[in-house]
């Protein structure tokens, strides 16, 4: 197959990644490449900690916070006073789920699809009277929407899913989920790990109740931090219990007698924050805003169909859907060890993962036609012995 010339937003941002020199790097869908913009918010940071020391907090950490905030607004058509930063989904759900009454409504419906953390969550509380509605897959790339009509009902707390599936690149019809959500008067939270930065996320569009993404993937943000929306009119509705002084309206007061949780949705921050991974994240925010998602997402397909047609050429067969305008930036490509082709793939200085039963490729706007066959190539190798 022909190597095209270098695509220009490829070219202009490569040299902002250092990594890629290192390896060939397509995994991003597990984690992004650190910028070199990420790598001096980092030290700017520590500047600030060895010169500021506590006052960094008043006098520089907390507006880095406030524009983090604001810049996760901006990217999924929020406002900045709908967003809280956490830790991780995990502690993102805990804290949700703190705040939910299962007595009435029950059910909690989720994927078989959805990242483990998800289920994970609601199984725990099943001592709190939270029982899970897990939907299967038929094929191992999506969640037909039937299923999730058939299973929201009365019972139903809440609809807790994903916007792209970790294991198929699948965008699930989020509007549609929620509207099914609403319709039974449940709430429908959606986890967008795999989907901010390299798809178009409108919450307000979507009419999503919660939001969940963070630094490590698409966001390019790296390790230690999400963020998550709550959309404004259910914030004073929720009140967690998973919870501590970061979510207390007059935090500075330090009152141990009386707690006022913030109208914000700062009320869904239990503690401080790793602020390195703030710096880090915000700093990736930003190269995915001067981008743009339109552009990145136009790219990223472009490789991803480009990585897919030089597999085939290769007699390669990605799990791929059907429908391809619902697929974004990972593909599976099953094989029988996937672990040990990982291995050898990476003695050959090229990255990436493996879910079960497949291996993993997620090509972001940084990457290159040229590696897209080198990938293909060593594939071929290492599964050939
Ligand atoms: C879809 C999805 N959700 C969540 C996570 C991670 O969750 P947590 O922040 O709790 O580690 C990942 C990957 O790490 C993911 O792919």
């Amino acid at each position: 197959m022909p190597q095209p010339t270098l695509d220009p937003l490829t070219a202009r941002w490569r040299p902002e990644f250092p990594g890629l020199e290192r390896s060939v790097y397509m995994n991003t869908c597990s984690l992004g490449q650190l910028s070199r913009r990420s790598m001096d918010g980092m030290q700017r940071f520590q500047e600030q900690w060895l010169s500021y020391g506590a006052s960094a907090w008043y006098e520089l950490w907390l507006g880095e916070m406030t524009d983090a905030r604001a810049r996760f607004a901006r990217l999924v058509n929020a406002q900045p006073h709908e967003i809280a930063i956490l830790p991780s989904v995990g502690v993102a759900l805990s804290v949700i789920g703190s705040s939910l009454d299962f007595s009435a409504r029950p059910e909690v419906v989720v994927t078989e699809m959805d990242f483990p953390t998800i289920p994970y969550q609601w199984m725990a509380r099943r001592e709190e009277g939270a029982q899970l509605r897990l939907l299967p897959s038929p094929d191992r790339v999506q969640v037909p929407l039937e299923s999730f009509a058939q299973a929201i009902g009365p019972r139903t707390a809440l609809v807790a899913t994903t916007h792209v599936f970790f294991t198929s690149g699948w965008v699930q019809d989020i509007a549609a989920i929620s509207a099914l959500a609403h319709t039974a008067g449940a709430l429908c939270l959606v986890d967008g790990y795999q989907a901010a930065g390299q798809i178009l996320v409108d919450v307000k569009a979507a009419d999503v109740d919660v939001y969940i993404s963070g630094g490590l993937k698409w966001l390019l943000g790296g390790p230690g931090i999400v963020f998550m929306y709550v959309r404004e009119e259910l914030i004073p509705q929720l009140h967690p219990t998973t919870t501590g002084w970061f979510a207390a309206k007059d935090m500075f007061k330090f009152n141990p007698e009386r707690f006022e949780m913030a109208e914000d949705a700062r009320r869904f921050e239990p503690g401080t924050p790793a602020v390195a991974a703030v710096y880090a994240a915000n700093s990736g925010l930003s190269i995915i805003e001067e981008i743009g998602v339109a552009a990145i997402r136009a790219r990223t397909a472009e490789l991803d169909a480009d990585l897919i047609r030089r597999l085939a050429a290769a007699g390669l067969q990605p799990r791929l859907p059907a429908q391809m305008a619902r697929h974004a930036g990972i593909v599976m490509l099953p094989v029988e060890n996937p672990s040990a082709a990982v291995k050898a793939l990476k003695e050959r200085g090229i990255i990436i993962d493996y879910r079960p039963g497949a291996l993993r490729l997620s090509p972001y706007f940084y990457n290159t036609e040229t590696e897209n066959q080198l990938l293909v190539n060593a594939i071929v190798e290492v599964l050939n012995g």
